[in-house]
């Protein structure tokens, strides 16, 4: 057992700190990018689907498996997953429960990090008077750290160390600390949210100029919110849809068993874990539509952000919409905005720290302090390279490999030992003991069934992703004899570098060469540093497993 037994203060308190874990960068920045990429509407359908028979499913799981690993005094996915199936390997699997908080922490910190410089900017004035290419310019040299010229010397590095040492300060305050921030970030994220919002939908066509005289706001929130059911039967609409429910819900990472480690084991855990996974959905799906896409198309036009979507949108047009405000009312907003931001990020980055810090606790008998400066070191190490190689791509790598791929690889796996190897009806009874609501019946028959084949039909054709990501011609093509090509984007030719090959090999210019070269080089060390991270990790279970064994802890 644990050598101090900690638990949440309060009911509000851990679903706000759960909502809080949900309710991140995702919600905002992700979210509306990945529907406007894959077509509004059409997106809206799967994503739907993707909550109710994975997302909901996986919370139900994730929650009853840490409320039950915490009953041994686990509190942290290695030995959670031992005790539930007493076979030697789970615990290694386990590992990715804090393999993936480490390395999406890292870079997740960076954006963190952004937000607040961009509250200091937006309070500074920096922003008054800029065209959105001067806005956007200084993002770019914002993050390009040698060249930058934002005021402070190395400001991105010096606001990524601010948000690690917060982080880890709060960390060393244990669970209770994590409960206080979620306390009060999460009510003044949602009423910034809702101020915001109320101004996305308000703004109509008063934005319009003489340069983008057809902007209107209600085109992105009609574009949004038209359903179109043909996206239906895409696979790539599929994948991304199911994607952003992984990432927005947190699941498949293992920061929600660790939470939920930490919840007594006579409490609720099913009306709780519905609790925050709708709160985070309405933070997500009412908050998160209705600010950037209508703003954005308020001012500069539906098509202007079908182009030009992505995560980096919010930072480079946002302050400068906000000045069309005038420069008090555009420093208001900024702050709420990139505030909002700030609340949100943080709620979700404590959520990631705190599977480590438990593990140390647990099986090493690390105090919070000990157990939070080690997090905060650990992620400095791993994260600098993100800050200092941004434009070179190390970003991009963690976010695919820790932010993406692990979260299904975790999931499929956790789903089969629920339900599988530890038993769906063990499992159903773990999700209703202490329940204050009734789960539907119905729910059994999802998460033994059809929630392992979702996440295997999505980690498939991730895998095995074709190429122009056309399923039906390569279905024919496979039929007919013809093979199946993968596209780039495919796990597997993303891990042979296939596309940098492609183009190396097509390239002439010995410039082109030499920065492809380097994105090269960049991508392996990412690798190479994620793969270190991943066996220290599994070295750490390892030695935790040898110490258990020599204390008679352990059944095998
Ligand atoms: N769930 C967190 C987010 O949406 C990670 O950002």
């Amino acid at each position: 057992m644990a050598n101090k037994v900690e638990s949440w203060g309060t009911r509000v308190g851990l679903i706000l700190a759960m909502a809080g874990n949900a309710v991140g960068l995702g919600n905002f920045l992700r979210f509306p990018v990945q529907a406007v990429q894959n077509g509004g509407g059409a997106f809206m359908i799967p994503y739907l689907v993707s909550f109710l028979l994975m997302g909901i499913p996986l919370l139900f799981i994730e929650w009853s498996t840490g409320r039950y690993g915490g009953k041994f005094g686990n509190h942290s996915t290695p030995f959670i997953l031992d005790t539930m199936a007493r076979g030697r390997a789970w615990k290694y699997v386990g590992v990715f429960g804090i393999f993936t908080n480490i390395a999406v922490v890292s870079y997740y910190c960076y954006i963190e990090s952004w937000t607040m410089s961009y509250v200091f900017h937006s309070l500074k004035g920096t922003f008054v008077g800029l065209s959105q290419g001067e806005v956007a310019a200084f993002f770019n040299n914002y993050v390009d750290i040698a060249h930058s010229t934002t005021g402070i010397p190395f400001e991105a590095v010096v606001f990524y160390v601010i948000v690690l040492l917060l982080n880890t300060y709060v960390l060393s305050k244990g669970i209770k600390g994590v409960e206080k921030v979620a306390k009060i970030g999460m009510p003044l994220l949602i009423l910034f949210g809702v101020i915001l919002a109320v101004k996305g939908l308000t703004l109509g066509t008063s934005g319009a100029s003489a340069m983008f005289p057809n902007a209107n706001a209600w085109d992105g929130l009609n574009f949004l919110w038209t359903p179109q059911f043909d996206s239906l039967t895409n696979p790539k609409v599929w994948l991304a849809a199911a994607g952003q429910i992984f990432f927005t819900l947190s699941v498949g990472m293992g920061t929600i068993h660790c939470y939920a480690a930490y919840v007594r084991s006579k409490d609720d855990i099913a009306l709780n874990a519905v609790s925050a996974g709708f709160m985070n959905e309405f933070v997500e799906v009412v908050l998160g539509s209705l600010i950037v896409i209508p703003i954005a198309a308020g001012y500069l036009g539906l098509d202007w952000v079908k182009e030009n979507a992505g995560f980096g949108m919010a930072f480079q047009t946002m302050p400068y919409l906000f000045q069309q405000w005038g420069t008090v009312l555009a420093a208001v907003a900024g702050v709420l905005w990139f505030g909002l931001l700030f609340f949100a990020g943080i709620t979700s980055s404590l959520a990631m720290g705190t599977p480590w810090v438990s593990f140390m606790k647990d099986e090493f008998n690390w105090s919070n302090a000990k157990g939070a400066w080690s997090f905060g070191l650990i992620t400095l190490l791993v994260g600098l390279p993100t800050v200092f190689f941004y434009q070179q791509g190390v970003f991009d790598e963690y976010d695919y490999w820790g932010g993406t791929v692990s979260l299904v690889i975790f999931a499929l796996f956790e789903t089969i030992l629920f339900s599988w190897i530890f038993g769906i009806n063990k499992g159903w009874k773990e999700i209703n003991y202490g329940a204050d609501i009734k789960v539907p019946l119905i729910y059994k028959f999802i998460i033994k069934y059809i929630t392992p084949l979702m996440l295997l039909f999505v980690f498939v054709g991730a895998t095995f992703t074709p190429l122009g990501n056309d399923w039906t011609g390569n279905i024919t093509s496979l039929f007919t004899g013809n093979g199946w090509s993968l596209d780039n984007a495919s796990i597997i030719k993303q891990l042979t570098h296939a596309g940098l090959n492609e183009q190396l090999a097509a390239a002439t210019d010995p410039q082109i060469i030499d920065k492809l070269n380097e994105k090269m080089f960049f991508s392996n060390l990412a690798r190479i540093i994620l793969l270190s991270l991943f066996i220290f990790i599994g070295l750490m279970v390892y030695v935790a497993y040898l110490k258990r064994k020599k204390e008679g802890r352990v059944t095998l």
